[in-house]
């Protein structure tokens, strides 16, 4: 049996989930796709078979998992409870079971989480207040999964994941507040694939509760402020 590194990454059928697995391919992880478009998630996987060894598609057939990437999102201004479920709380489940496979405390062998945040789980948009809202919970999930507390219990190192807009379908049909706005027709966007070298940087770095900003500027990462860290319990 390979050796090699196992990654699971959630809505890895298309846009930055799919160019998030080919840059886990690329460093040498199997990867496994989980998406709720199935058919959609299995053409990828054929698609990149000949161009890399045949690796597992589904989870009970890894013998190990070493990092999982909640990268599973929508933006749905009209549908709250639904962003809030898929964007956050589904993110909350995917750390609770990351812990349980891979913590030490449960006998695993410890492990990394990358959840998919955005640059609006950092700053404000007035078109996308619950977007915002999910995001920012998942900043602030990952950092409070980042403390000390957890790490030394579980040996898990958890990051966040926070690009600027990414040309992928999420923007074709973004469902916001302000009619007519259309962010794909901004002139900043990114490939998936310049974002998904993000999670390489993460991995790299291993810098536990951390959130990288992925923007056209580069990579970078964004603390909490220095004067509020004695609040951090
Ligand atoms: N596109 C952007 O500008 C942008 C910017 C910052 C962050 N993000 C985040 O990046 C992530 C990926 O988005 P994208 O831009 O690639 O969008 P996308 O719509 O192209 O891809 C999202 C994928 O998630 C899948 N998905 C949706 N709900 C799911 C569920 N419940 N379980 C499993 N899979 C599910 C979809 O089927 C799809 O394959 C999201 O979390 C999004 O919020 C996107």
């Amino acid at each position: 049996m390979s050796n090699a590194p196992v990654a699971i990454v959630t809505g890895g059928a298309q846009g930055l989930g799919a160019a998030i697995c080919i840059e886990l391919l690329k460093t040498g992880y199997k990867v496994c796709v989980a998406d709720v478009q199935e058919e959609k998630a299995k053409e990828f996987v054929k698609e990149q078979e000949p161009v890399y060894e045949v690796f597992d598609l589904t989870l009970e057939k890894f013998h190990r998992v070493d990092l999982l990437v909640n990268n599973a999102g929508i933006l749905n201004e009209y549908e709250p409870q639904k962003v809030m479920d898929i964007n956050l709380v589904g993110t909350i489940y995917g750390c609770r079971v990351a812990l349980k496979y891979m913590g030490k405390s449960s006998g695993g062998s410890g492990g990394f989480v990358i959840n998919t945040a955005s640059i609006a789980g950092i700053l404000p948009a007035s078109a996308l207040p619950v977007y915002v809202a999910s995001k920012h919970g998942v900043v602030g999930l990952t950092r409070s999964y980042g403390l000390p507390y957890h790490f030394e219990r579980d040996g898990v190192t958890f990051a966040a994941l926070c690009p600027s807009f990414i040309n992928t379908d999420l923007l074709k049909t973004p469902v916001t507040l302000k009619e007519g706005q259309d962010f794909s027709k901004r002139t900043d966007l990114m490939s998936p694939e310049y974002v998904a070298k993000g999670v390489s940087k993460l991995l790299e770095d291993k810098i536990n509760g951390s959130t990288l900003v992925v923007s056209l500027d580069g990579y970078h990462y964004i603390d909490i402020p220095e004067e509020l860290k004695c609040y951090v319990v």
